[in-house]
């Protein structure tokens, strides 16, 4: 069974994505981490985030065995993420990625923006999750602190607002729910009764 979990930037969506997959026992696959993780290596070799020929050529060879979780999470990686996944040879090029992380025998738990309407379209569960943009930029911002990044409430609102629009707009695979995706607004929920909720939309006898 593949789990779909898309969402805007801090809805939640990872933290359930990664409690879904334990309590099922399946694997989950972040799949924010491969477009972080390409910015990160275009930064790294000094290529700007609009080469998007080199931007593909990385998301080819990209190893998911080799992402370094904790300096993909920064803020300017997300940012930089959101600018690398608008173009449409990275986002070719780390399909068949997903798709095979999917596939896996009793199946996985993938989250990002396109699960539900581009990678897995078949996929048995879909979720989209949501929640209001401060509430998003509150969640941000008390995690970046707690990581001893410095920033400010309303710089993370900003960033919030630039990437929902960047992120939607887009025109390959635009962030959206899929028409048969179950909504779970996040904004009022803490993430044990956010788990309860996206417990409930699996199907009888899964959870
Ligand atoms: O979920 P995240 O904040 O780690 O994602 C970083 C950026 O990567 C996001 O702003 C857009 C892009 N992304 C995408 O285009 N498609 C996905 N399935 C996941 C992320």
């Amino acid at each position: 069974m593949v789990i779909a979990i898309d969402g805007p930037a801090a809805s939640g969506k990872g933290t359930l994505a990664r409690r879904i997959a334990a309590h099922l026992g399946r694997p989950h696959l972040d799949t924010g981490l491969l477009y972080r993780a390409v910015a990160l290596a275009l930064l790294d070799r000094g290529l700007p985030l609009t080469d998007s020929a080199g931007a593909a050529r990385i998301a080819e060879a990209l190893d998911v065995a080799t992402l370094e979780e904790d300096r993909l999470r920064s803020r300017e990686i997300g940012e930089a993420a959101s600018l690398v996944s608008v173009h449409p040879g990275v986002r070719g090029a780390l399909l068949d990625l997903q798709r095979r992380f999917a596939a896996q025998p009793g199946g996985a738990v993938l989250d990002g923006r396109d699960i539900g309407t581009v990678v897995c379209p078949e996929a048995e569960v879909k979720i989209y999750v949501t929640a209001s943009p401060e509430e998003r930029a509150r969640r941000r911002f008390r995690e970046l602190a707690g990581r001893g990044e410095p920033t400010t409430f309303d710089d993370i609102l900003a960033d919030i607002l630039r990437r929902d629009t960047r992120d939607s707009e887009r025109s390959a695979a635009p962030m959206r729910p899929a028409a048969d995706a179950r909504h779970l607004d996040t904004t009022s929920l803490d993430a044990d009764a956010a788990f309860a909720r996206a417990l409930d939309m699996l199907p009888a006898g899964v959870a």
